[in-house]
């Protein structure tokens, strides 16, 4: 098996498949580099393929007619996207665009839908994934209809500690948190209000802030404070 190869038998996915159809997935698609900033897919396009990231960092948007933006996910490697218009034909139902420079395992639309017809372990680790997202998706919904701006924030922090997040004995820390604007895009609030909440938090003792780096310090006591 190649490097790409092992990269694929990471994705969660891929990770119960035997080597022999590892290597043929790896024959089935194509790698392909995204600078940072490049448009992946847009919304409302149509959608003939999946991606894999190999190696990098995507966001997942969507836009009003006024231009506000708001941010959906952040996926990184290992994650995949683009399954919901191979899965349901209809067009792209977001936009992804490259946050660093990264590398994308395409598989097109019949290839893939071959393989989940071929091994059904694909398909129940797929609805696991997609179980998930539904979660964080409905975790959303309350913080956006039911919770003041620190309710709001902490959501955010929660969902980019679950999806790109490293814990260590009940620490989290999240190593390149999103541009404060890109925050305030996930949390459906200001700039202003992502840097406010994010100082109280830090005066409260429940984050620690280092650069681009942000300490969750008591990962549980946050998640059941602002659940
Ligand atoms: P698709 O609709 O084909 O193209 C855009 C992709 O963004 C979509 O498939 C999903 O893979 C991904 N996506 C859309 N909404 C979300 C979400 N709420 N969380 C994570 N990924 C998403």
């Amino acid at each position: 098996m190649n490097d790409l190869g092992e990269c694929l038998q990471m994705v969660p996915i891929f990770s119960d498949l035997p080597i022999e159809v590892i290597d043929q997935i790896v024959q089935t698609g194509n790698k392909k580099t995204y600078t940072k900033d490049s448009v992946i897919l847009v919304e409302e396009e149509i959608g003939t393929a999946l991606f894999v990231i190999i190696k990098g960092k995507v966001k997942v948007s969507r836009s009003s007619n006024d231009g506000r933006e708001v941010i959906l996910s952040i996926l990184t490697d290992s994650d995949f996207f683009g399954e919901m218009s191979i899965l349901d034909g209809l067009n792209r139902s977001a936009t992804v665009v490259a946050l660093e420079d990264s590398e994308l395992f395409i598989i097109q639309r019949k290839e893939f839908l071959d393989l989940l017809n071929k091994h059904p372990e694909i398909t129940i680790a797929l609805l696991s994934e997609l179980t998930r997202r539904l979660r964080n998706a409905d975790m959303k919904i309350k913080a956006l209809s039911l919770k003041d701006a620190e309710g709001k924030v902490a959501t955010v922090i929660l969902q980019l500690a679950d999806d790109i997040g490293k814990i260590k004995q009940g620490v989290v820390e999240i190593e390149k948190l999103p541009l404060q604007q890109d925050l305030a895009n996930m949390a459906g609030t200001s700039r202003e209000t992502i840097s406010r909440t994010l100082h109280a938090f830090a005066r409260k003792g429940l984050v620690e802030m280092d650069g681009s780096k942000l300490r969750i310090l008591d990962y549980e006591k946050f998640s059941e404070t602002f659940a």
